[in-house]
C-alpha cells in the first residue's frame, strides 16, 4: 500500500490497496499506526458489499451495535446507514446523523476508536460534491493551548451525555426526532473520561473535549466548568484546526475518534441524495474494558 499524506496535519490517502480481500495483519497494523499519525484516512475507489465493510472494519475493534436498532443494513446490526434517500416513501437511514461538532462515542465508557465510512451516492451542485465531513485536529489544539489552561486541566475529567446533542438536534427546524425515553437514556448512561487523553497509538496529548456531548468539568464549581467548557468549544473550533474532507463516490473514509471530532456538512437539499454506510469501532484493541484511563499499549513498544 502507498500512504500519501496530504499538507494538512490531518488526513492522507491510502493508494493500492483492495479491502474487499482480507488484509494480512501488518496491513492492518500499518493502517492502526497510520491512523495514530494522520487521524483522517480516505481509501479512493474501494468497491465493497456492506459484509465486506463490516469485515474490514471489526479488524480494528469490536463494532458498535446502537441500542435503538434504527437504520440498520438488513442481516448487519453493526452496519448504519446515513441517508437522505427514501424507499416506498421509507427512510433509508438517518438523515441528519452527525450535523454538528462532536466525537462519537465519548458519552460511553469505552469510547470508539474509529469510523469508518462506504459513500456509494454522493450530492452534487453544479458539479461540486455536497455534504463533506469536517474534522477538527485535538492533538493540535491541545498544544495550541494556554500554559494555565493546560494546568488546569491536566488532572480533570469530563462528563459526556448522549443526551445532550440528542436535545440539541431536537431543535432544530423540522427535526422529527422524539425526546428519549427513560429506558433509551439508561441504555446510554453519561461517562467520565480524563480531559487530556495520551492518545494510545501516537503517545501524543490530545483534548478530549467536545461540544456535541461534554457537559461537566470535575472539581470546578458549574460557573467555572461552564465558562472552561465555552473556552475549549470555542478554542477547538478555530480554522487552524480544520480538514474539510469533500466525498468522492465509492470512497471509504476511515477517522480516528480519539484525536479529532468531527461534523457532517448538511449544505444538500432532500433532492440531493446521500447515501453513506458506517461502522463504528470501538477501542476495544486500545483500552482495557475498565475504560479510558488504562490503555492497553502506548505506541512506543506497541503490539498495535
Ligand atoms: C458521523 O458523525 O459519523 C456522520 C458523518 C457524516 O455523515 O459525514
Amino acid at each position: 500500500m502507498i500512504i500519501e499524506p496530504n499538507s494538512h496535519t490531518l488526513g492522507a490517502r491510502v493508494l493500492e490497496l483492495d479491502l474487499s480481500i482480507k488484509l494480512k495483519d501488518n496491513e492492518i497494523d500499518a493502517l492502526m499506526h497510520a491512523l495514530g499519525s494522520h487521524s483522517v484516512l480516505e481509501f479512493p475507489d474501494q468497491s465493497l458489499s456492506t459484509s465486506q465493510l463490516k469485515s474490514f472494519s471489526e479488524r480494528f475493534g469490536q463494532l458498535y451495535i446502537s441500542p435503538g436498532g434504527r437504520a440498520q443494513a438488513q442481516g448487519h446490526p453493526e452496519v448504519m446507514i446515513l441517508s437522505n434517500m427514501l424507499k416506498d416513501g421509507q427512510a433509508l437511514g438517518i438523515k441528519d446523523a452527525g450535523q454538528s461538532w462532536h466525537t462519537d462515542m465519548s458519552y460511553s465508557k469505552m469510547i470508539a476508536f474509529a469510523n469508518v465510512l462506504y459513500g456509494t451516492t454522493i450530492p452534487h451542485r453544479d458539479g461540486k460534491p455536497l455534504g463533506a465531513t469536517q474534522f477538527r485536529d485535538m492533538r493540535a489544539a491541545y498544544e495550541d493551548l494556554p500554559a494555565d489552561v493546560k494546568q488546569t486541566l491536566a488532572d480533570k475529567t469530563i462528563t459526556h451525555d448522549f443526551n445532550k446533542f440528542w436535545e440539541m438536534m431536537r431543535t432544530r427546524p423540522g427535526s422529527t426526532r422524539p425526546a428519549l425515553s427513560e429506558r433509551e437514556r439508561q441504555a446510554r448512561p453519561p461517562a467520565v473520561h480524563p480531559a487530556v487523553l495520551i492518545h494510545p497509538i501516537s503517545g501524543k496529548k490530545v483534548l478530549y473535549a467536545n461540544p456535541g456531548y461534554a457537559i461537566q468539568i470535575s472539581d470546578l464549581s458549574e460557573q467555572e466548568s461552564t465558562e472552561m467548557l465555552e473556552f475549549l468549544f470555542a478554542h477547538q473550533l478555530k480554522d487552524k484546526f480544520l480538514y474539510t474532507y469533500q466525498w468522492k463516490k465509492n470512497s471509504l473514509l476511515m477517522w480516528d475518534n480519539i484525536g479529532t471530532i468531527h461534523n457532517a456538512v448538511a449544505d444538500y437539499e432532500p433532492h440531493e441524495h446521500r447515501y453513506i454506510e458506517r461502522c463504528q469501532v470501538m477501542a476495544t484493541r486500545l483500552y482495557d474494558a475498565r475504560g479510558t484511563t488504562q490503555p492497553i499499549m502506548f505506541a512506543s513498544g506497541s503490539t498495535v
